[in-house]
């Protein structure tokens, strides 16, 4: 007999957002989501809806397509927050209010300057505002890991009282160490009366590397029975617990854990690509799982041992994750009915009829510049079509460098601002450089490059480039990400992109700032 389910919170596109330089438009959640509810994530957190009309936006219109998944949307405990929280998930079959305040001396005082009795009515009035309209209502007690378990009882209780039907415990600032936080868990469900009508939950960050091992001890000594993480490990300053890890931590050592997931984990590795496409933070190659790495093996010794039998080195399979091996699935010759039902096949709808015309003319300019058309290049064909779609202040119109050895590189450029063209000429210390200076000199947006990096998409030189570009502007920090087998065409439209999305004016709140 297992001892049953754990629930799956995937919170990539709220806490995950609040990474620098990780927002997303309200069409990249869009895809994110589908991704999600494909990958069968219990709940998803869609976003913040207070924190910006954009924003509410996007939770609105997640909770409006998605059907498989509940969709969960963070608010601060006031009850404007709430309402706006209210209002953008109401529309969705199944939908989840998470509300949340600091617990910690620390945060009380310092940030939000209550007493502990303002916080403990707080919790009590918003859990009750929110119960009335949802009745799932998730209550986090922020930075719960450093507050004082006398009074973290007391406010658990009154939640719980009010209707709370989750309690979720974050260690905020990853401070835990995973004996003493399962532990805690354990403790405060043993303290808190009524606490067998919650479903236990944590959300912890990785500041000291260990917000997977304090998720499981949790889970394991604590009897939490939700883990709340992000695609990657994507979220507030070194990230949050990493769902890819948890979930085959879960899978392949179900002998220990003897938990279940939902989770069709073939789809991890397509959406974590995905997610790092979308928000251009690049998986590192030695990253479990998802890494490029993750089943590699270099050695002699160990490619032998896996070609005699893969389980001598391998303790999960490459297709478990959802790794294909780049297979050519169309060439110049297939029509739009393949290209269309390749797309769906690897997860990719698009919003309409058009977005498909549009996406399949750039698949036969893509096909005429390279032969064999591989399922990353389609992602990234798409992961670029949707970036542009952001309203498109800047178009490029055409480009072209020259450079060589003992040259100083020099670029020229079209682009067209509100459809009227103009042309900038610049060199640089690189083609790169010199292109990114023309078109610096035609948009004069004056933001800072923060992250200039290319990715080859596929295998061998024949691949398309996939560069992303992150820029800041007024403390706004936006990310452009373009794909072409000409890497420098791919920086100009990285850049484009990014510039179109400063353009855009998305402003918004971070929900750590206070009440
Ligand atoms: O880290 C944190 O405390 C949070 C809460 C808002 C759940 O993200
Ligand atoms: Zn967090």
């Amino acid at each position: 007999m297992s001892k049953g389910k754990l629930i799956i919170f995937d919170t990539t596109m709220r806490d995950g957002e609040q990474s620098p330089g990780a927002s997303m438009t309200k069409d990249e959640k869009l895809r994110i989501a589908r991704a999600l509810e494909r990958m069968r994530v219990d709940v998803i957190e869609a976003g913040f809806p207070a924190s910006s009309n954009g924003d509410f936006e996007a939770v609105r219109a997640i909770a409006n397509v998605v059907k498989d998944s509940t969709v969960a949307g963070l608010c601060r405990a006031n009850d404007r927050d709430i309402q706006r929280g209210i209002d953008a998930l109401k529309g969705a079959k199944s939908w989840r209010v998470h509300t949340f305040i600091a617990t910690s001396e620390l945060h009380m005082a310092k940030k939000l300057r209550m007493t502990p009795e303002q916080v403990l009515a707080q919790t009590k009035l918003s859990v009750r505002y929110a119960k009335n309209a949802c009745p799932d209502v998730e209550f986090s007690p922020e930075d719960g890991s450093r507050s004082d378990p006398d009074f973290l009882c007391r406010v658990l209780e009154a939640a719980i009282q009010e209707g709370a039907t989750t309690i979720n415990i974050p260690d905020t600032v990853g401070y835990a160490v995973p004996e003493q936080f399962g532990e805690m868990i354990r403790s405060l469900r043993e303290r808190v009366p009524n606490s067998d009508k919650a479903v236990w939950s944590v959300h912890c960050h990785n500041d000291l590397g260990m917000a997977v091992a304090n998720s499981l001890a949790a889970v394991v000594i604590g009897g939490a029975r939700q883990i709340e993480c992000t695609i990657n490990g994507l979220g507030e300053r070194a990230g949050n617990t990493s769902l890819e890890e948890v979930v085959m931590a879960l899978r392949t050592r179900k002998d220990f854990f003897d938990l279940e997931t939902r989770i069709d984990t073939t789809q991890i590795v397509p959406t974590s690509r995905l997610v790092s496409q979308i928000t251009g933070f690049v998986v590192q190659p030695n990253k479990a799982v998802v890494g490029a790495n993750a089943f590699a093996h270099a050695s002699g010794i160990h490619q032998d041992g896996v070609l005699k039998a893969r389980e001598t080195y391998e303790i999960m399979t490459a297709e478990d994750v959802g790794w294909s091996t780049n297979r050519i699935v169309l060439g110049k010759l297939s029509g739009r009915s393949a290209f269309k039902q390749r797309m769906k096949e690897i997860g990719i709808e698009l919003e309409s009829e058009d977005a498909y015309n549009k996406a399949f003319q750039r698949f036969k300019d893509l096909a005429d510049k390279k032969a064999e058309i591989f399922d990353e290049d389609l992602q990234a064909l798409v992961a670029q079509e949707a970036g542009a779609s952001a309203d498109e202040h800047w178009r490029l119109v055409t480009m072209n460098q020259a450079s060589g050895m003992g040259e100083k590189p020099h670029a020229t450029i079209v682009m067209a601002e509100a459809g009227k063209e103009k042309k900038a000429e610049a060199q640089g210390d690189g083609p790169v450089d010199a292109t990114f200076k023309a078109i610096e000199s035609v948009a004069k947006s004056g933001a800072e490059l923060l992250l200039f990096s290319v990715n080859a998409v596929t295998q061998g030189t024949e691949s398309q480039g996939e560069v992303t570009v992150r820029l800041s502007k007024g403390g706004r920090i936006v990310n452009g990400v373009g794909a072409d087998t000409d890497i420098v065409v791919a920086s100009a439209k990285a850049y484009i992109s990014a510039l179109n999305k400063l353009a855009s004016k998305i402003e918004r709140l971070n929900p750590q700032h206070g009440l």
